[in-house]
């Protein structure tokens, strides 16, 4: 039986994709570095330290651990700027309907994100008040493709694996709740998610009626 939800963070609840972009691209410029919303894509999901290696990679560099750990830092700042500009309209479409739906329907709700800014984001948001357990870059050592974010968010809710459903929209984080034994629902196209048990291409066909429609038996 289905008892809770965990939801993955940036492209699920808000795009905050768009606010990376730009910091990562603020940052590249001031490397000479190349960087592009292709490269972008590929961090969908990725940790910052990941992600600043990732894009290393792509420019052939190779810096040692503390520079990149400098660069990271200095990304986060310009991140945090853009934040600034995050307002409860800033939900993605559909997002805050099901939050409600779920709450109201008695369901327990855990984020489960990567993100070390994920409490300044839902502050932002305004939507701090529909998570009982908020799970984030700062409560597990191993990210996505790894579970343990959705493993911590269960245990925190007191359920197990195969009574929670998880949303995503990152390759990796489907490759998470599937290695933890989660059931999953991915948001974004079929390249990326198709994985999932369940896929929709955006939060807005994602109300717990569609779900339960797909998940019959477990409700
Ligand atoms: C999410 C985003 C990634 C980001 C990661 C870490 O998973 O999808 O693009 O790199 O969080 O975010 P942070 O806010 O800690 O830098
Ligand atoms: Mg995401």
């Amino acid at each position: 039986m289905i008892k809770a939800f965990i939801f993955d963070l940036d492209g699920v609840i808000t795009d905050t994709a768009e606010h990376h972009y730009l910091a990562w691209n603020r940052l590249a410029g001031e490397l000479g570095w190349n960087f592009d919303r292709e490269v972008n894509e590929k961090l969908r999901g990725v940790s910052r330290m990941d992600s600043i290696r990732i894009i290393q990679a792509h420019n052939n560099v190779s810096l040692p651990e503390e520079e990149l750990t400098e660069l990271a830092t200095r990304k986060n700042e310009y991140y945090l700027q853009g934040l600034e500009h995050i307002s409860p309209e800033d939900f993605l479409p559909g997002a805050k309907e099901l939050l409600t739906q779920l709450k109201s329907a008695g369901y327990k709700i855990a984020l489960g994100s990567a993100s070390k800014n994920s409490h300044k984001v839902l502050e932002q948001l305004q939507g701090k008040a529909f998570f009982d357990v908020i799970g984030d870059g700062n409560s597990v050592d191993k990210s996505k493709p790894a579970p343990d974010i959705f493993l911590f968010g269960a245990e925190q809710l007191g359920y197990k694996p195969a009574e929670c459903i998880v949303f995503e929209d990152a390759e990796s984080g489907v490759d998470a709740a599937k290695a933890g034994g989660f059931y999953s629902v991915g948001i974004g196209p079929e390249e990326r998610v198709g994985h999932a048990d369940l896929r929709f291409d955006s939060m807005k066909e994602a109300t717990l009626f569609s779900v339960k429609s797909h998940f019959q038996d477990l409700f």
